[in-house]
């Protein structure tokens, strides 16, 4: 049987574990690994929010979407996308037709206790934390619905996360 090449991709709000899951997977599975939003920085030369505040978040969803189209021609991949990125119809498109699209999800009140301390999210550098949370999960809560597939992560180690992944991926 010949292997199944398509990419598992991970979307979902931040702080649901999209990253530290999917370098797990990759491990487990022996693929590439690849976090959307390092890669980004990497091209960029600079963090994130500095992104955002030099140039624009529009900018940053143009490197997003580029990267995007790039990450779709290839195989074999396990992606942690930005929390973003469903933002963009064309981008849940080109995933889904390169791969498996897995959403996570979490409670807000662990979604806040995980991104408590984190200065690295300009979405939610201005205003209280647990309100901008919860009102970008509720701008967004039919983009991330939609997915087909989904994972509750509010209980689930990443570990744990990863087997569900796995399990779902390859049942797809
Ligand atoms: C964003 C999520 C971030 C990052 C950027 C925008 C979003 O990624 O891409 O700050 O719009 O939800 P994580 O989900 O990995 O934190």
């Amino acid at each position: 049987m010949t292997e199944d090449q398509r990419n598992i991709i991970l979307v979902g709000f931040m702080g649901t574990g999209k990253s530290a899951t999917a370098k797990i997977v990759a491990r487990r599975l022996e693929r590439e690994f690849v976090d959307m939003d390092a890669v980004i920085e990497i091209r960029a030369g600079k963090p994130i929010s500095r992104i955002f505040r030099e140039d624009g978040e529009a900018e940053f969803r143009r490197m997003e979407r580029d990267l995007v189209v790039e990450l779709s021609k290839k195989r074999n991949l396990v992606i942690a996308a930005g929390g973003g990125v469903v933002l963009n119809p064309d981008n849940v498109r080109d995933f889904q037709t390169s791969g498996v699209m897995i959403c996570l999800n979490a409670s807000p009140a662990v979604i806040l206790q995980r991104l408590r301390d984190d200065d690295r999210r300009p979405l939610l550098e201005h205003g209280e934390k647990a309100r901008r949370i919860a009102e970008i999960l509720e701008q967004r809560r039919l983009l991330y619905e939609s997915i087909p597939y989904q994972v509750d992560t509010t209980f689930l180690s990443p570990e744990t996360t990863a087997d569900r992944v796995i399990e779902i991926f390859s049942q797809a």
